[in-house]
């Protein structure tokens, strides 16, 4: 079988402190399941390479990665630095918009061991996969300022929703209510307030219905959707919004199963044109940086998406299952302070990385 090319962009902050574990994961699942995989790090798309170069990335980025099957990225951000709008739009924004990853696959699950926010919950009863739009809607470079610096001062920021952009998102979430059991979709909109874009998506959804009849849909409208999410989270199965609803329902979502830390994110171009993008969910975490307490989990599970989109099935299960077995033990020694524990980084990334390699009595 052929080589699985992956290039590395640790980023900012924490980032840096859990891609180790992350790509030592993916090499002992490689090593146990026998996938050739080679890894190639860039230092670009960072606030340092920022401070020296003058821009995020060298200009020939695009040329440096698109023949890359993906990009294990880390986290960018450094606003003491560089200004976020700044850092994120010259990185990870163009790679998503760029390489055409229209779809941010985003699991939230409730893992054993982990002690859950919410009252009674077990796991299995928080178990669901927001497909969030990525290219498109709320984040969009169109608008502008006038008469700056007065007091007449309209700053404007279009949303934009075209008919292939929404279609596309939603056919991907149909399609992936469709191979669940409960085959039970969820649209997120806000058509009561934001009232073209958001009725023109319910409208794209009725009709994508149509073709699905097997699907059991629903539509809330986002705010009474994130009080479900605390109040009732086991009524989820797949949910899709805007990209902007869907940033923060995947906060939300981990949040409301313990820490944001354990979350992954696959930034996916279906076609396979582009390389596709595997990160956690979480940032670059300023605020615990150089301390050795950022959890590698959401690092981790991002490389299992990575496996898990190349169709190593059985790699990707046992990776996962080597992370829920460690969560599970619940060692305080082991597990980050975001789980309550007392552990490090570097703990519990050699903790999963021992538990893959002894499935091969390594
Ligand atoms: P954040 O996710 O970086 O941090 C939020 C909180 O969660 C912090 O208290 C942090 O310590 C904690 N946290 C995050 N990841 C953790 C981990 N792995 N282990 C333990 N605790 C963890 O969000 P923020 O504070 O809003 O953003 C900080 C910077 O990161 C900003 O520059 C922001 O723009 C950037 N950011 C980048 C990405 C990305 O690259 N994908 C995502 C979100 C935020
Ligand atoms: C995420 C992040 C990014 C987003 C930021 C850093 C631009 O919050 O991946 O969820 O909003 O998409
Ligand atoms: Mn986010």
């Amino acid at each position: 079988s052929k080589t699985l090319r992956v290039a590395v962009i640790p980023g900012d902050g924490i980032g840096t402190e859990v891609m180790p574990w992350g790509v030592k994961c993916l090499q002992a699942t490689a090593k146990v399941f026998n996938i050739a995989i080679e890894f190639e790090h860039f230092d670009f798309a960072s606030c340092e390479y920022y401070q020296k170069h003058g821009d995020m990335m060298p200009s020939n980025w695009k040329e440096q990665l698109i023949s890359f099957d993906a990009i294990y990225f880390g986290a960018v951000g450094m606003p003491n630095l560089v200004p976020d709008d700044v850092s994120l739009w010259g990185s990870l924004l163009k790679f998503r918009r760029e390489f055409d990853q229209y779809v941010n696959l985003r699991p939230c699950r409730l893992m054993p061991g982990v002690k859950c926010p919410l009252a009674g919950k077990k796991p299995g009863d928080i178990d669901f996969w927001i497909v969030r739009e990525n290219t498109e809607g709320e984040y969009s470079s169109i608008g502008g300022k006038m008469f700056e610096g007065t007091d007449r001062e309209v700053v404007i920021q279009e949303t934009v929703m075209s008919r292939v952009g929404v279609d596309r998102i939603l056919r991907y979430a149909f399609e992936l209510a469709k191979s669940r059991p409960r085959k039970r979709l969820t649209s997120a909109t806000k058509s009561n307030g934001i009232s073209i874009t958001m009725p023109y998506w319910d409208g794209r959804v009725s009709e994508m219905h149509k073709s699905y009849p097997e699907i059991n849909l629903d539509k809330y409208h986002i705010d009474i959707l994130t009080a479900h999410f605390v109040g009732r989270p086991e009524i989820f199965d797949v949910i899709v919004g805007s990209n902007l609803f869907g940033d923060i329902l995947s906060d939300l979502g981990p949040a409301c199963t313990g820490t944001i830390a354990i979350a992954p994110s696959a930034n996916i171009n279906p076609e396979g044109k582009f390389p596709s993008l595997f990160e956690p969910v979480h940032g670059s975490a300023p605020d615990i940086v150089g301390k050795n307490l950022a959890n590698p989990i959401g690092m981790i599970w991002a490389g299992q998406m990575l496996l898990q989109h190349f169709g190593y099935i059985e790699a990707a299960d046992a990776l996962l299952k080597a992370i829920e077995r460690i969560l599970e033990r619940s060692e305080a020694s082991v597990l980050t302070p975001d789980m309550g524990g007392t552990g490090t980084t570097q703990a519990l990334g050699e903790a999963i990385e021992r538990e893959i390699l002894s499935l091969a009595g390594n």
